[in-house]
This record gives structure tokens, C-alpha cells and sequence, in this order.
């Protein structure tokens, strides 16, 4: 098997006839960071969103060529979705916690993964929110609606629920763009923290933020991939010229 948990081989995505990702070649590596960069529209969402195969009910959608996840091709006709959602999690732009108690948020998704033990319930819920550095918040209050959090607190309540169903790797478009410097520096040093157990596919808007949190870095431009490389590399020495620009704030 591949070293890598994600490989896309040539990837073209349509939403009908636009072509939103042309001939994309990309390889994520276990328990690395890999940061999605560029200007809006360029593809980001969708190059992240389509790794979790988010994009099948979209009307007219197609996907060209190989995209493969534990190295499997994920848009065979045959393959599991199921088995993906298991071990991709995603979390979203926004916080979107369920309209329920901070300790329902967690244990659905526990439950849906086929375990029903209360004890074991309680015991990931702790692990999950403790994994978040939420537990000592809400310990005491697990039955406070979820939506009614801080907005910070909220969206690691989500990365929890993410990670309460042990994902293998984990999707984040753009985590921090609702939070404050202070939340985003919090979430930033939990991507940290979580990438010694997970894969971490980030989009992000901030060219600091993707220089700070990953170890590689893609930059989209129109649907194309122009460079992929080791983040440090790419932001030092990057071989593009459009690249450069863009890093330089030329363009973008
Ligand atoms: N459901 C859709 N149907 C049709 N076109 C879409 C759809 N979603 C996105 N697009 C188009 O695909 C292109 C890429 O969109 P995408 O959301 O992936 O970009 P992005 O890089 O994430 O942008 P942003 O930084 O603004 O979030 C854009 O031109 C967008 O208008
Ligand atoms: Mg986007």
C-alpha cells in the first residue's frame, strides 16, 4: 500500500461544464499537516470537500480521474462511502454545532459508530472534549445547549465531535475564520496537538496561518494546484513564479 492516506493522480472536478479542479496531483502523508492556500474561488472547498466525497449530491457534478484514500479509490462505483465518512472527519467554516446539549453533540455520532454503552459514551465524550482542552469548561455543564457556546468554544465542540468517531484523518475548511486572534491561536495550537494522531487537511485564507500550522502547502490558482511542497519551501523558495507573487501579495 501507499505511504500516502491521500493521493489524487490527474483529478479533474465539473460542477456541470465549469471545471473547478483541473488535472490535480497531490499526496498526503500520515500525521501531517497539509494547508490548502489561494485566492477566493480557486478551489480550495471543493479540492477539500470532494476527499470526503461531499460533493455527490450536486447536481451535475463529475469526477475525472484518480483520488485515492487509504488507498482506495474512493469514486469507484464499489467503494463503501460509509467506511470514508468513518475515517474522514470534516469541519466547517463555521461552527455548526447540533441544536442539542454539548454532551448529545459528541455522543450521536458515537452512537451512529455502533457503540451504546453509557459508560463508554461518557468515557469518549470526556476524551473527546479533553482532547479539545474543553473538559474542565464543561464538565459541569454537559447539558448546556451546544449553539448557546462562545463561538471558539463551539467550534472545538465540533472538532470533538469530529474526532469523538476516531477519524483517521481530518478535513477543516477554514476553522478560524469566525474567531477571534485569540480562539484562532487556540485552535491553531490544538491542530498541533491532534496532527501526533491524525492526518490534517486544512483550507485556510491566512498565508500565516498555513507557514504556522503545516508541513506542507498547496497553492490553487483557478482550479490548477501550482505548487506543492513542503510549506517551508514553498513560502522560502517557491518555484513558481505565480507563487512568488502571490506570497509576496502581488496577487490575491
Ligand atoms: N455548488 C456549486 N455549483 C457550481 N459552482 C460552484 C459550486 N461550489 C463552488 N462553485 C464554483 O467553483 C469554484 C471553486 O469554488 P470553491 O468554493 O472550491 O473555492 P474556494 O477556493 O474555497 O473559495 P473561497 O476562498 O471563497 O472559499 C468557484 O468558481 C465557485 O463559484
Ligand atoms: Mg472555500
Amino acid at each position: 500500500m501507499s505511504a500516502f492516506l491521500i493521493e489524487a493522480r490527474n483529478l479533474n472536478f465539473y460542477y456541470g461544464t465549469f471545471e473547478a479542479l483541473r488535472s490535480i496531483n497531490i499526496s498526503v502523508s500520515q500525521n501531517s499537516v497539509t494547508a490548502l492556500i489561494g485566492p477566493s474561488g480557486c478551489g480550495k472547498s471543493t479540492l477539500l470537500r470532494i476527499m470526503n466525497r461531499m460533493c455527490d449530491l450536486i447536481p451535475g457534478s463529475r469526477v475525472v480521474g484518480s483520488l485515492r484514500v487509504f488507498g482506495r479509490e474512493i469514486y469507484d462505483p464499489n467503494y463503501d462511502v460509509t467506511e470514508l465518512r468513518r475515517n474522514v472527519g470534516m469541519v466547517f467554516q463555521h461552527p455548526n454545532p447540533f441544536p442539542s446539549t454539548v454532551f448529545e453533540n459528541i455522543a450521536f455520532g458515537i452512537r451512529i459508530a455502533g457503540e451504546n454503552g453509557k459508560e463508554n459514551i461518557l468515557r469518549s465524550v470526556e476524551e473527546s472534549l479533553s482532547a479539545v482542552d474543553l473538559w474542565s469548561d464543561l464538565k459541569d455543564r454537559l447539558n448546556f445547549p451546544g449553539q448557546n457556546l462562545s463561538m471558539d468554544f463551539q467550534q472545538r465542540l465540533c472538532i470533538a465531535r469530529a474526532i469523538a468517531i476516531k477519524p483517521q484523518i481530518l478535513l477543516m475548511d477554514e476553522p478560524c475564520s469566525s474567531l477571534d486572534p485569540i480562539a484562532t491561536q487556540k485552535i491553531e495550537e490544538l491542530i498541533f496537538e491532534l496532527k501526533k494522531k491524525y492526518t490534517i487537511v486544512i483550507v485556510t485564507h491566512s498565508m500565516h496561518q498555513a507557514a504556522r500550522v503545516s508541513d506542507f502547502t498547496g497553492y490553487l490558482l483557478k482550479g490548477d494546484l501550482i505548487e506543492f511542497d513542503r510549506t517551508e519551501s514553498l513560502f522560502k523558495r517557491p518555484k513558481d513564479t505565480r507563487t512568488e507573487e502571490y506570497i509576496s501579495g502581488k496577487y490575491g
